[in-house]
């Protein structure tokens, strides 16, 4: 849906109560959270989720995340079992999603579910996020605030260069100090299933629930996340440790000479929240040069970097 205008709202008291006007009449606004920005609309309103689709060009059969300011708010859409609530307790507010099952009477758009009889909840930390959410009063929707299969943004230009004159407003909370979208569970009290690597390290879940069953496998469509192809630069993008092409645009990790780097001291955090700004800079420069590719570095595969090489992976993935 063309909008003409995207508005820039600062995260004061009038931004946060203009973002909430707008979601109640059923626009879009594009929210900071700690992960990514989302691309936030009433979940309760079939026209507001119709236009997420819209806007991002997503397939109808990928469901929405559902936000939620508490437990209590969570507890009146769906059913959480003992091992949701330990896992609620340890980690909300923060990134992580859980997929529950609804409750009768949930009130949500068909939209959000897409037609499933499960609703993935998320509790974000984000001060700004709370706030238009405690103001909003209904659960919000919200995918992450990019055309669908390109990159996540962490910050306001992120979300204005791709959705630009398609959503009514941007809420500027600053850049996303996570970097990486929210770890995705199915818990169980017979086993949680994993399905999508994010900001909670894995590591973490696991001291709590013991081992995690894996349901990432790419290509087996579940979650848009769990597409093969995912999180895509313009320019091709090669996962190479080496690093040892000139003609491309070099993406290093820890000490080296790579002309853009995830975290020059090899810190996880850092390079997860460093992410999708370096692949938008990366792909921007390789557009500027005319190079067809860009080469990054893999991280080390535990804790934060679960998610960042599952990231990477899908941005290289075959069209
Ligand atoms: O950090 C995040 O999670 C961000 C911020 C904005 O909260 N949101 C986000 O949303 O990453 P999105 O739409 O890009 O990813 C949502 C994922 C999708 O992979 C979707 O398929 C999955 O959640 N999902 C939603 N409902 C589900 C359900 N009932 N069963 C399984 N997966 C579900
Ligand atoms: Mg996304």
């Amino acid at each position: 849906m063309a909008h003409g205008k995207t508005e820039t709202l600062i995260p004061d008291a009038a931004g946060i109560a203009r973002a909430a006007d707008l979601l109640r009449t059923g626009q879009l606004v594009a929210l900071p959270t700690e992960t990514v920005y989302g691309l936030a609309g009433d979940a309760t309103s079939n026209i507001a989720c119709a236009r997420i689709f819209e806007a991002k060009g997503r397939p109808r059969f990928n469901p929405l995340i559902v936000h939620l300011p508490s437990v209590g708010a969570a507890e009146a859409i769906a059913a959480i079992p003992d091992t949701a609530r330990q896992l609620a307790a340890a980690f909300w507010p923060g990134p992580l999603t859980m997929v529950l099952p609804l409750r009768d009477g949930h009130g949500l758009s068909p939209l959000v579910t897409a037609g499933l009889d499960t609703v993935a909840i998320r509790l974000p930390a984000h001060a700004v996020m709370r706030a238009v959410l405690g103001a909003v009063g209904r659960p919000v929707a919200a995918p992450s605030a990019n055309p669908s299969g390109r990159i996540s943004p962490t910050t306001a230009d992120h979300v204005r260069a791709g959705l630009d004159g398609r959503i009514a407003a941007i809420l500027d909370g600053g850049p996303c100090n996570v970097g990486v979208e929210s770890t995705i569970l199915a818990p169980a009290d017979t086993g949680t299933r994993l399905l999508r690597e994010g900001g909670i390290p894995r590591e973490a879940i696991e001291a709590l629930t013991g081992p995690l069953v894996s349901d990432t496998t790419p290509g087996k469509v579940q979650a848009p996340g769990q597409l093969s192809s995912h999180y895509a630069p313009t320019t091709q993008m090669v996962l190479n440790s080496a690093l040892d092409d000139p003609d491309a645009i070099l993406v290093g990790f820890g000490p080296g000479t790579a002309e853009l780097t995830l975290s020059d001291s090899g810190d996880l955090t850092e390079a997860a929240a460093n992410l999708f700004r370096i692949l938008h800079e990366a792909d921007a420069l390789a557009e500027a040069r005319g190079a067809t590719a860009i080469h990054v570095a893999r991280v080390p595969h535990e804790g934060l970097g679960r998610a960042i090489n599952d990231r990477l992976t899908r941005a290289a993935a075959p069209r």
